[in-house]
């Protein structure tokens, strides 16, 4: 898969693209991990897991993980995609990028069998929860303290058709 969105370019990562996709994640989130943890995430769902290029330069991310456990609209046992970090530089975002990554992200999930996709985010982040309700996910409930400076999280889910 290789989808031109004017000039830049959203695939599947490569396992290269890890060093990357964490210069990324340092620059646009406190939350950051391990090299391991992304391999992880990595083997767990490579196809989920999405970069977005400029001149063969990663400018954005979504990496995924597949999960099986409670529904979020309802008391069955479901497979579900859970976005891990969704991240866009700064210079490129409001382009469309993260529309696409997401929308991308769950057409791959739909792919794997999963009925919903759920993610964590800031009560603060505005166009995080812009960006996610305009793609149809509603806040499912507050998790107190969620981030490590004490900050609440909404989770938030969109079932999959
Ligand atoms: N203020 C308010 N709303 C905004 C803003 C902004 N500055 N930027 C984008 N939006 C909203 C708009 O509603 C927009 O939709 P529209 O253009 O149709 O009106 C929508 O977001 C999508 O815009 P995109 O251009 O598709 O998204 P973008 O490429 O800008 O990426 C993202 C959005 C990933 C949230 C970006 O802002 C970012 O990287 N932020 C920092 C990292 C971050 O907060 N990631 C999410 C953490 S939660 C998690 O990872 C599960
Ligand atoms: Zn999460």
């Amino acid at each position: 898969m290789q989808q031109p969105i004017g000039p830049y370019l959203l695939l599947e990562a490569i396992e290269d693209d890890i060093w990357e996709v964490m210069g990324v994640n340092e620059t646009t989130l406190p939350e950051h991990y391990t090299p391991e943890f992304y391999r992880e995430i990595y083997d767990n769902f490579p196809d989920g897991f999405l970069v977005v290029k400029l001149n063969g330069k990663v400018v954005g991310y979504e990496m995924n993980r597949l999960e099986r456990g409670l529904s979020n609209f309802g008391f069955n046992f479901v497979k579900k995609g859970h976005v891990v970090s969704i991240a866009v530089v700064e210079e490129h975002r409001n382009k469309g990028l993260g529309t696409a990554l997401l929308e991308e992200s769950m057409n791959k999930m739909k792919e794997k069998g999963c009925s919903e996709i759920y993610l964590e985010v800031r009560n603060s982040n505005e166009p995080a929860l812009k960006l996610y309700k305009k793609l149809g996910f509603t806040v499912i409930r507050t998790i107190p303290y969620y981030y490590s400076d004490g900050e609440n999280a909404y989770a938030m889910a969109k079932k999959l058709q």
